[in-house]
């Protein structure tokens, strides 16, 4: 029956203080590691080649391009200095249709310098372009990308569910400028960015205790700022600044995490088996996902749904996380919207007993994301803490978040800020910060687009 299905589940997905604080720990070391070698651990611990962040004084008209979040967004920004800081911003955004994410990356290059070239035709009003420039472009690209310069990266893999033929080992910079080319759009890439870095660059704009920036959406991953002087594989290369900001690709850690059954074949049936742990573990693309699984096993097993296993759910990928989320807020007596969903959704006819099963299903795999989230939020701080300024005795260190998840998850959202709470404690956990930054990381990029702008000596 039903009952110790949920109780083994809830077991396996356990997440006390000795699991998170062998998370936390674990990612701080994996942290080291990748920053002495390249292919150190599992977390890449990427240069950004962002050694200045955006100041305020920036200016001008720059544009920013965001790939690889639920939706493609242009975005355009007139920037006025210290005084009128963002003048104007406008964006535009569209969902990246399904068959470009499985086709060539000509075809997907094209899509994204198209939708560029529809939205630059359409500038005005307080839009305006330095006489003699061209418009420099911050472009957003989140996925794993080696960057050799800020301005160019080579896609290492792609994740989240992308399987684009022909750009794993390519610039991803010549691919879009030869798509631009091809639709005679004259823009100039002047940096190229992982989400999370656009995210900390567009949070430290107005706030300089922002450190760290973390992405909870269809994928997860964290930026911070890194003393140059704690980075041994840079092998003596120098930054203006001593700091720059490392992209951890943390979707990547696997050490120590409770799975179930269910993750190891969610994983092995996945596109890319044996990769991105952590991401489907804790994200968005996965939760509801691994949840539908275990529906399954409880209607095969434990007659859940009565007799029949409903076809529809057995469809992989039917119940998405924003479905699991929205079960979690139904507060009423009957759970009607849970009934409403698990019908619409999965073709599922269900009474309170088995309604309040599938609340505790998606919950349990809520704690166990939000809380391993949290944990690995503090692995960064404690690496942050023994290798640079002390972070966890500063006044406020600010960790900028985004992303669907994050925003859209109550639930989750709370178990992670417990989670930091636990493994900080009462006290040390006030100077911790977790500002939602919400597509920060348009703004983000046009601010590094400036902050590495060709022209940046004409002022
Ligand atoms: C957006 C950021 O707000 O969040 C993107 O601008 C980021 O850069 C995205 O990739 C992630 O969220 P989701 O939920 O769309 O994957
Ligand atoms: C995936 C990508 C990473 C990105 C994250 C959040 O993990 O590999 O680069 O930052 O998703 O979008």
């Amino acid at each position: 029956s039903i009952a110790p299905m949920l109780t083994k589940l809830q077991r396996d997905c356990a997440t006390p203080l000795p699991v998170l604080r062998h998370v936390a720990d674990a990612m701080a070391d994996d942290m080291r590691a990748g920053l002495a070698v390249d292919g150190g651990s599992d977390l890449k611990m990427i240069l950004s080649y962002v050694d200045s962040l955006p100041t305020g004084n920036e200016k001008g008209l720059f544009y920013a391009l965001d790939l690889g979040g639920t939706n493609f967004r242009v975005l355009r920004v007139q920037l006025g200095g210290k005084d009128e800081r963002v003048i104007a911003t406008e964006f535009d955004q569209v969902s990246i249709p399904q068959d470009l994410m499985f086709g060539t990356t000509e075809d997907l290059f094209d899509f994204i310098a198209s939708g560029l070239a529809k939205f630059a035709q359409n500038e005005g009003g307080k839009f305006h372009l330095a006489q003699g420039r061209m418009r420099e472009i911050g472009f957003t690209f989140s996925f794993p990308v080696k960057q050799t310069s800020i301005d160019a990266g080579i896609l290492i893999k792609w994740t989240k569910g992308f399987a684009v033929s022909g750009t794993a080992g390519k610039d991803v910079v010549a691919c879009l400028n030869e798509a631009m080319e091809r639709q005679g759009l004259n823009m100039r890439v002047s940096a190229l960015v992982n989400d999370t870095v656009g995210t900390l660059a567009g949070a430290r704009y107005w706030d300089d205790d922002v450190m760290v920036a973390v992405i909870l959406g269809t994928g997860t991953n964290a930026c911070y700022v890194e003393r140059v002087d704690a980075i041994p594989k840079l092998q003596g290369l120098k930054s203006s600044s001593g700091r720059t900001i490392v992209n951890t690709e943390w979707g990547a850690f696997s050490n120590g995490l409770p799975l179930t059954e269910y993750d190891r074949e969610m994983d092995a049936e996945s596109i890319n088996p044996g990769e991105q742990i952590f991401e489907k573990t804790i994200s968005g693309m996965y939760l509801g996902e691994i949840v539908r699984r275990v529906l399954v096993k409880m209607a095969e097993a434990g007659a859940l749904f009565g007799e029949c296993v409903p076809e529809k759910l057995s469809t992989p990928f039917m119940l998405g996380t924003p479905h699991i989320s929205a079960i979690q807020q139904d507060n009423s007596k009957d759970l009607q919207a849970v009934g409403s969903i698990l019908y619409d959704v999965a073709g599922v006819n269900s009474d309170l007993s088995a309604r309040k099963i599938v609340v505790e299903v998606c919950d349990t795999l809520a704690k166990r994301g939000g809380r391993l989230a949290g944990a690995g939020i503090v692995g960064i701080l404690q690496k942050m803490e023994e290798n640079s300024e002390g972070v966890m005795s500063r006044k406020r260190t600010i960790v900028a978040m985004d992303g669907g998840l994050y925003e859209h998850y109550p639930q989750y959202r709370r178990y992670l800020q417990d989670a930091v709470t636990e493994l900080l404690g009462s006290e040390l956990s006030k100077n911790v910060v977790i500002e939602h930054s919400k597509d920060g990381s348009g703004i983000g990029a046009a601010l590094l687009a400036a902050t590495n702008s060709k022209y940046e000596h004409e002022f």
